[in-house]
């Protein structure tokens, strides 16, 4: 029974404050009582200097400041900036456009394109899917609007990606309901930091043909690019995408798209979700739903963030002088990640397979009571489930290396 007085449950599991932000909250105070420099706070997923200021382009302050009024004031169509949403092909996927058509909605950030993928393409009650380390918002957007996430193994023993899994999840799923959407976060996985190799997609894209060999079944696979721009080389981290040209018609790709990250504007929530399919009458259909949800839910997106990225993608020299600060970031955080993965190893404890990103996950047992030993020692990072995530995207690469070696030594003191 619901313990709600006035508000209802709708088969939501509502458990009041968000844990990152929890956690996060918990860093602060303990900052603030004993100093900044006697805290690592380790649980944010955004990107900040190695003394803990949120890190914002230059680049994009510029254009942000020499925006007309009606640009930042005006509203936006529903659909999106005309503009923008060309330029959203370009910015997502730079050389590797692939082959089919292509439809463009923007959404307030990358969480919008989650929330209408969800909402237009499964049906009250039905399971979505995605790998058993995840966002945590998947779960609570899939609940809020009244589905279930389920999930399959990520990884296989031998630490590779489990592709074996997300068939055998989809082939059960897919017997009891008629489509599926897929979550799928990559490259640079939140909360692993794992990108699939040129052979993995392979497989992927092989799965998704025996799965759609049912003409019967709709197969929805929503690929999440939020931190595509921090994966290492920018080209490189978009190779995979032509591999998904051609696809059955009964196979719909969406990728979600985000500014937050890319472009640090997190707060100007400003996204979009880009559908690939070889059906026209898909590709439209697409386009008229998710117009539908945007007026159904937030309206229009943010103008500045559109308008902005219009201009930096229509002024060569302006974008040149985007992406090289961005590239000094990525190499940044690159380092981190060297620095914490190498201390990892020389300390004898086991991450996630990682590749690029924000963040790197930590294999342990009692997860909660390990996070709680580091908290003693002003280290704060977030336990999931099998393991603790470390946002390397919010601490020094020496930082970086104090965690891992901590971590060690407080798993070694909980779990012997
Ligand atoms: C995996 C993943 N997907 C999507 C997002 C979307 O973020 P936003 O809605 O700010 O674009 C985030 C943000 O943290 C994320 O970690």
């Amino acid at each position: 029974m619901s313990n709600f007085i006035m508000a209802e449950q709708n088969s939501r599991v509502i458990s009041g404050d968000d844990k990152i932000f929890g956690i996060n909250k918990l860093a602060q105070d303990m900052a603030a009582k004993e100093g900044k420099d006697k805290v690592i706070n380790a649980t944010i997923g955004s990107l900040l200097d190695d003394d803990g200021n949120l890190i914002v382009l230059s680049s994009i302050v510029d254009v942000l400041h020499d925006l007309a009024p009606v640009d930042y004031a005006d509203y936006a169509p529903i659909a999106g900036v005309p503009a923008f949403l060309d330029k959203v092909k370009t910015a997502a996927f730079g050389p590797y456009v692939p082959e089919g058509y292509i439809e463009v909605i923007a959404t307030p950030g990358g969480t919008g394109a989650i929330r209408n993928t969800i909402q237009n393409y499964s049906r009250r009650g039905d399971q979505v899917l995605t790998s058993d380390w995840y966002w945590s918002p998947y779960k609570t957007i899939s609940e809020e609007i009244e589905r279930n996430l389920t999930t399959y193994s990520m990884f296989d023993d031998n630490g590779g990606f489990n592709v074996a899994s997300l068939d055998e999840k989809m082939s059960e799923i897919l017997e009891a309901q008629p489509g599926l959407v897929v979550l799928f976060n990559a490259p640079a996985h939140n909360p692993t930091g794992f990108s699939p190799s040129s052979d993995d997609w392979d497989k992927i894209v092989a799965l998704l043909k025996s799965k759609a060999k049912d003409p019967a079944k709709k197969i929805i696979f929503f690929i999440d690019i939020a931190y595509i721009d921090f994966a290492g080389n920018t080209e490189k981290s978009r190779a995979f995408m032509p591999k998904l040209s051609g696809l059955p018609e009964n196979v719909l790709v969406i990728f979600g798209f985000s500014m937050s990250k890319g472009y640090t504007v997190y707060g100007m929530r400003s996204g979009a979700m880009i559908c690939l399919s070889s059906s026209k009458a898909v590709a439209d259909e697409f386009k008229m739903v998710c117009m539908f949800s945007n007026r159904g839910t937030w309206s229009n997106g943010t103008r500045p963030a559109m308008v902005a990225l219009v201009k930096i993608f229509n002024d060569p020299v302006l974008l040149e002088k985007v992406s090289a600060e961005r590239a000094g970031y990525s190499a940044m955080l690159a380092e981190r990640g060297a620095a914490f993965v190498s201390a990892a190893t020389q300390s004898g404890i086991t991450t996630c397979p990682y590749d690029s990103g924000f963040f790197i996950t930590v294999l342990c047992e009692n997860a909660e009571a390990v996070g709680k030993e580091l908290q003693k020692d002003g280290i704060f990072t977030v336990p999931i489930g099998k393991g603790i995530r470390v946002a390397i995207s919010a601490i020094s690469a020496e930082a970086s290396k104090k965690v891992a070696v901590s971590m060690a030594a407080a798993i070694k003191k909980v779990n012997g």
